[in-house]
């Protein structure tokens, strides 16, 4: 019995790695995302798992809180919570609609946030490990013109996490942070990034969720995912914020 893991954005990409990696490993599963067929998919691919769907626009204001409300009233104990869903808008600032930008940040930190929020208490209380694995980017490590929101919701996922999983630290609950580079799943055809330099040698979404589920069961704090990506973060430490960020400008060009 290995409890119940709840994978936000569970229907595409990385979160449908997720799904399919922890299905595997014999977790039952809550999957939320806003697309309810394909939800459905997900149960009807595990009739052995008990796979709950909750179907919720995680961009709107109380979406976390009804999260939990379901997930309660259904008398579902979580004992893995993986904050995955999220996106990313490429343009300058004052161009990108304002209302997408907001949802962005209600979505990539709020949701986030009321999520661990909300769990964390019930985890703490479980007699098992609990674990939260909260995928954060590469773009949490510098700031990025033409995806400057995106880049910001980023450094506020790690510097959360971190700074969570110190609190927690001797506690039964861990907390990973998947920080990938450009990976192959929808965000870009979302984000508008396919042709930009950064999604040239995108690494594969299986790859990555694989890094990202196995640190999260080492109860492992950051994971970058491939050398390149790897080698760009540590670089970013030490350079000027300014030429950071004048790289990241620079590579979000078309290639
Ligand atoms: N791919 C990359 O290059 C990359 C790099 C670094 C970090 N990341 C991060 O990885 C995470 C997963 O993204 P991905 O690459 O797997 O992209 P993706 O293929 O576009 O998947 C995004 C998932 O989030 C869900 N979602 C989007 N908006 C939502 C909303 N308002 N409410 C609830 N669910 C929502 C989508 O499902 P529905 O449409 O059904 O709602 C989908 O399941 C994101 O946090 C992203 O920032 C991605």
């Amino acid at each position: 019995m290995k409890g119940t893991a709840l994978i936000t954005g569970a229907t595409s990409g990385l979160g449908y790695e997720f799904v399919n990696m922890f299905a595997q490993d014999g977790f039952d599963l809550v999957v939320v995302a806003r697309n309810q067929a394909k939800l459905e998919d997900i149960r009807s691919q595990y009739p052995h798992l008990n796979v709950t769907v909750i179907t919720k626009d995680l961009s709107k204001p109380n979406a976390a809180k009804e999260v939990y409300e379901e997930v309660k009233a259904a008398g579902i104990t979580i004992n893995t919570l993986v904050n995955n869903a999220g996106f990313g808008l490429m343009g300058n600032f004052d161009d990108l609609d304002l209302h997408k930008q907001s949802e962005m940040i209600q979505l990539n930190i709020t949701a986030l946030t009321e999520l661990t929020h909300y769990f964390l208490p019930d985890m703490k209380g479980n007699t098992t490990d609990s674990r939260i694995l909260n995928v954060a980017s590469t773009a949490a490590f510098q700031p990025g013109p033409m995806m400057a929101v995106y880049y910001a919701t980023k450094a506020y996922v790690l510097s959360f996490s971190e700074a969570l999983a110190e609190e927690l630290a001797g506690t039964n609950v861990t907390v990973t942070t998947l920080c990938p580079g450009a990976t192959k799943t929808n965000f870009a055809s979302v984000a508008k990034v396919e042709k930009s330099k950064m999604f040239s040698g995108a690494m594969s979404s299986h790859e990555v969720a694989k890094q990202g589920y196995q640190a999260a069961m080492a109860g492992k704090r950051v994971v970058i995912t491939g050398s390149g990506n790897k080698a760009g973060a540590y670089a970013a430490k030490f350079l000027p914020r300014s030429l950071a960020a004048k790289i990241a400008k620079y590579v979000a060009k078309e290639a």
